[in-house]
C-alpha cells in the first residue's frame, strides 16, 4: 500500500471513538431526565456496566448534551479515595472548574462562614480537616454551589454533576457514601434545586440491593448498558475506513462483531491490530487472524496476565478443569473434572464461587453453566495455555 493511513481506531479504554454508535436509549432517558430538571424536577441515573462497555465514553456524549442546552456540568472521575474528605475534595475540585475564574474565593469564604474548613486559592480548593459530618458537609458544598452559580448568571441555572466509575468511592466508603448521596439529592430537589446526579459503575455497584423495591435502586434508576448489536459493530468499523479508502472485509466485520461479543473496547481494538497487519487497502482473513494475535498480545499485558494470576493455585485448577471441557460447563461436570485434577468437591464449590461472585473471571450463563467471562480470555487461556508454565496441568494434589 503506497502511505498508509493513520490508524483510526483506539487502543484503550476512555479515549474518544471514530464513530460513536447506539446508545440511543440511554440518550432518551437522559435528554428526558435533562427537561424534568428543567423543569425542577430533578430524577437520577445510574449507568451500569463491565470493563470497557462505554460508560466513560456514554457520560461524554451526555454531558456535550447538557452543554447545548446551556445546563452546567460537573463531571468527576473517581478514585480510589480513603475518606469523605477526599471524596469531597474531588467535588470541590468540580466546583472550582465550573465555577468563573475569580468567584472561587467568594465561593470559598460562603463556606468557611457556614463552618466548612476550606483552603484554596483563586483557582482550586480543599477542605482542611476531617471535622466534618459527612451528609450535611455534601449539601452544604452542593447548595452554596448552586447559589453561587446562580448568583453569577442571574437566573435558576441547571447542574448536572457526572461521576465516573462511582464503584471506586463506594468499595471504599460503602454503601453509606450511596444514602448519602441518596438523602443530599433528595433534599436539594426538594428545596426544588435544579441539580442532578448521574454517575456510572461496574455491576457490582448496586449487586447488594437486588430487591427492586430497595430506596437506593429507585433513586438511581440503574441501567445497564448492553453490548454493541451486529450493525453497530459494522457501523464502528466501516465509517471510519470510508473516509479514508480502506476496506474490511464482511467475514472479517462478522468475525470481529462475534470475537469481541459486541464489547465496544474489544471491538475498537480487534480492529485497531487488523488495521496494523494491513498491507493492502483491504483486510481480509489473514489480516484478522494477525490482528487477533497482537489484540491478544495487548490484553495479556494489560488484563489478562493479571486476571488469571490473582487466581489462587487451587482457583487455576478449576480454571484448568473449564479449560480442559473446551465449552461452557455445569457444575457437576466441572465438579468431575476438577476431582480428576486432585480438588475434592467440597473445595471446588468454594472456588467456582469465588471465580464467579468475586473475582468475576468466570460467568454464568442464563442456563446455568459455567463460562469464563469473555471469548477473548477463553482464547488466550488455549492460544497461551498458562496452565503449562505454572504447573497447574500436571499437579494433581489438592491445595
Ligand atoms: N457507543 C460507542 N460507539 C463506539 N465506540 C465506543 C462506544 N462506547 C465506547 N466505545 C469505545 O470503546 C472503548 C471503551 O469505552 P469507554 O472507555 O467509554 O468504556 P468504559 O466502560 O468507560 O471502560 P472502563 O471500564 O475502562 O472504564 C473506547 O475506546 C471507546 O472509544
Ligand atoms: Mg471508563
Amino acid at each position: 500500500m503506497s502511505s498508509k493511513p493513520r490508524n483510526p481506531f483506539n487502543t484503550e479504554t476512555g479515549q474518544e471513538p471514530p464513530r460513536f454508535v447506539g446508545r440511543e436509549h440511554e440518550l432518551e432517558i437522559f435528554s428526558h431526565n435533562l427537561a424534568e430538571l428543567t423543569a425542577g424536577k430533578p430524577r437520577h441515573l445510574a449507568i451500569i456496566g463491565g470493563y470497557g462497555i462505554g460508560k466513560t465514553v456514554l457520560l461524554w456524549r451526555m454531558e456535550e448534551e447538557a452543554r447545548e442546552r446551556k445546563v452546567k456540568t460537573m463531571l468527576l472521575q473517581a478514585y480510589t479515595v480513603s475518606s469523605f474528605k477526599d471524596f469531597y475534595n474531588v467535588v470541590l475540585d468540580g466546583v472550582s472548574r465550573v465555577l468563573p475564574r475569580g468567584t472561587v474565593r467568594d465561593f470559598i469564604q460562603r463556606l468557611n462562614e457556614i463552618g466548612l474548613s476550606v483552603a484554596g486559592s483563586g483557582f482550586s480548593m480543599k477542605l482542611r480537616d476531617e471535622e466534618f459530618e459527612p451528609q450535611s458537609a455534601l449539601r452544604e458544598i452542593l447548595t452554596s454551589a448552586c447559589d453561587q452559580l446562580n448568583k453569577i448568571h442571574g437566573r435558576d441555572v441547571p447542574v448536572v454533576l457526572f461521576i465516573d466509575d462511582f464503584q471506586l468511592i463506594a468499595r471504599s466508603l460503602e454503601k453509606k457514601v450511596l444514602e448519602i448521596l441518596r438523602n443530599v439529592f433528595t433534599v436539594l430537589g426538594r428545596e426544588k434545586r435544579k441539580i442532578m446526579l448521574v454517575v456510572s459503575g461496574t455491576p457490582d455497584l448496586f449487586s447488594e440491593f437486588v430487591h427492586i423495591h430497595e430506596p437506593l435502586i429507585r433513586f438511581f434508576e440503574p441501567r445497564e448498558l448492553p453490548s454493541l448489536s451486529a450493525d453497530e459493530v459494522s457501523e464502528v468499523i466501516e465509517e471510519p475506513l470510508k473516509k479514508i479508502d480502506v476496506t474490511f472485509e464482511p467475514e472479517v466485520i462478522k468475525r470481529i462483531y462475534e470475537s469481541s461479543e459486541g464489547n465496544p473496547y474489544f471491538v475498537q481494538l480487534l480492529s485497531h491490530y487488523t488495521f496494523e497487519s494491513l498491507t493492502d487497502r483491504i483486510a481480509g482473513i489473514r489480516e484478522l487472524d494477525e490482528g487477533l494475535k497482537m489484540a491478544l498480545t495487548h490484553l495479556e499485558a494489560s488484563r489478562f496476565r493479571i486476571m488469571y494470576e490473582s487466581a489462587s493455585q487451587g482457583e487455576k485448577k478449576v480454571l484448568y478443569s473449564l479449560h480442559q471441557l473446551g465449552k461452557p460447563a455445569t457444575f457437576s461436570e466441572i465438579l468431575k473434572k476438577a476431582k480428576e485434577n486432585g480438588l475434592k468437591e467440597g473445595t471446588t464449590r468454594k472456588l467456582l464461587q469465588r471465580l464467579h461472585k468475586d473475582k468475576e473471571i468466570l460467568k454464568q450463563l442464563p442456563s446455568g453453566q459455567y463460562d469464563f467471562q469473555t471469548k477473548l480470555f477463553t482464547l488466550w487461556l488455549k492460544v497461551k495455555q498458562p496452565f503449562l508454565h505454572n504447573g497447574t496441568a500436571t499437579m494433581k494434589k489438592a491445595d
